[in-house]
């Protein structure tokens, strides 16, 4: 069996590490991975957005199946060109993936078919966005609508932060979608959908601030961990039931066939009742690092079945995951991250590492003469495995400490305090 994995981060190694445990043995191809996933397969020199690039490679080496990482490509419509030549792909069409691509598209869905989340105002005109306003109160969230990987939504204390939020999307000509603030504790959802059935797997939470303590700016994610205390299997019963079930019943009702991996944001209220934050078209990064390392089904089946239509045949169990094992990821930056840093600094790795732990690369690069430097502000995952989260953050950080490259950081909490929601 040969698989082609499309991206090049923690998130895409750590598919790419649970498809080459699976008992297919598949070969596996990587446009155009890290250096980390070359141990695993073979790197193609074809960028993610070269559509016909990747059809055409798929075509020639007969692969059997494609997984789309990031969301670009999807939002391209990737999953439309393979499915009409009739290549089977893992990831939404570009229908679908308006799901993440467009807030204005899922905010619709939710609201038309009774969906929890935050009320809203999708606005396409400045002076309409301003006046808007009235209707909310502090603190106001303002969302640019469009793929912004996490960067386009500002939670404004004041309303002329608001306003300034709002003046500057427009001048990117960026329509806006102003929502009501939701408190609680947030939680990522990560689901296996073939149109019809959708199965979650652990809940995760992770960590956007790059400080210590929630702080600072946001970042692509400095941690993760799953599962959740606070994902109770009645929350999970609840999730599947008042957010799952009724949005791929609408993604059907809409003439949507979504296969792949459909990614509730969800904020859980002080009260206990979870509600939609965003919706993502793929696996989160960095979740996707603690999720698939307590996967117990083999990913390459549960991937072909949620491709074929098949997931029903999970359904009555639901997707196993491995029984009081718990994960955590730590993600090593280069200082200045995530603003302005260097790359280029030599990693060093220790020689030794316990079946537990796992580095995943994210932003990596192998000079000539071997040596591995950074490249990039995200640039490894460690992420370990132990009987309970302490053990798993002591081995996980045993490691972080043993890594040395020349402006190293990282978060020494993750997984110690809750990823509490943005107060800013
Ligand atoms: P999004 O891109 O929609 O996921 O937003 C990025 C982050 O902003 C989320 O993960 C939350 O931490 C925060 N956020 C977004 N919308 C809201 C909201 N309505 N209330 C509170 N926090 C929010
Ligand atoms: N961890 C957030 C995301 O993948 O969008």
């Amino acid at each position: 069996m040969k698989i082609l994995v499309i991206g090049n981060g923690g998130r895409e190694h750590a598919i790419a590490w649970t498809l080459s445990q699976s008992k297919h043995k598949p070969e596996l191809y990587f446009a155009q991975g890290n250096p980390g996933m070359r141990e695993l397969g073979q790197r193609l020199d074809i960028e993610l957005t070269d559509i016909n690039g990747l059809l055409l490679f798929a075509q020639r080496e007969q692969i059997d199946l494609t997984i789309v990482g990031p969301e670009l490509p999807l939002s391209l419509g990737i999953a439309d060109r393979f499915q009409e030549e009739g290549l089977k792909i893992f990831g939404p069409t570009q229908a679908g993936a308006q799901m993440e691509s467009s807030k204005a598209f899922a905010k619709k869905l939710m609201a038309d078919y009774n969906i929890p989340t935050a009320h809203y105002r999708f606005c396409t005109d400045q002076a309409t966005a301003l006046k808007a306003l009235d209707e909310f109160e502090a603190p106001y969230v303002i969302k640019e609508d469009g793929l912004a990987a996490g960067k386009g939504v500002t939670i404004a204390s004041n309303r002329q932060q608001a306003e300034e939020a709002i003046r500057i999307a427009f001048q990117k000509e960026m329509p806006v979608v102003i929502e009501e603030f939701m408190q609680g504790q947030e939680l990522s959802v990560l689901a296996f959908c073939d149109g019809k059935t959708v199965l979650p797997c652990v809940a995760a939470q992770d960590y956007k601030k790059i400080g210590e303590g929630n702080t600072g700016p946001n970042t692509g994610g400095m941690g993760a961990y799953a599962p959740v205390p606070l994902a109770t299997p009645d929350l999970m019963a609840r999730v599947q039931q008042e957010v799952l079930t009724p949005t791929v019943q609408a993604l059907q009702a809409e003439g949507i066939d979504y296969k792949g991996i459909l990614y509730a944001g969800l904020m859980i209220t002080p009260e206990g009742n979870p509600r939609v934050v965003e919706f993502n078209a793929r696996f989160g990064d960095p979740e996707t690092q603690v999720v698939l390392p307590l996967l117990e089904e083999d990913l390459v089946d549960v991937m072909l079945a949620t491709v074929d239509g098949k997931l029903h045949q999970y359904a009555e169990t639901g997707l196993c995951f491995r029984a009081d094992t718990k994960a955590i990821t730590v993600v090593l930056t280069s200082a200045g991250y995530p603003g302005d840093y260097e790359t280029g600094k030599p990693i060093f790795f220790p020689q030794y590492l316990s079946t537990d732990v796992h580095v995943f690369h994210a932003g990596t690069k192998v000079l000539p003469d071997q040596t591995k430097v950074t490249n990039g502000g995200r640039v490894l995952n460690v992420t370990a495995t132990g009987d309970s989260l302490e053990q798993a953050r002591q081995r996980a950080y045993d490691v972080v400490k043993q890594i040395k490259f020349d402006g190293k950081y990282f978060r020494s909490d993750i997984a110690a305090v809750p990823a509490e929601a943005m107060t800013r």
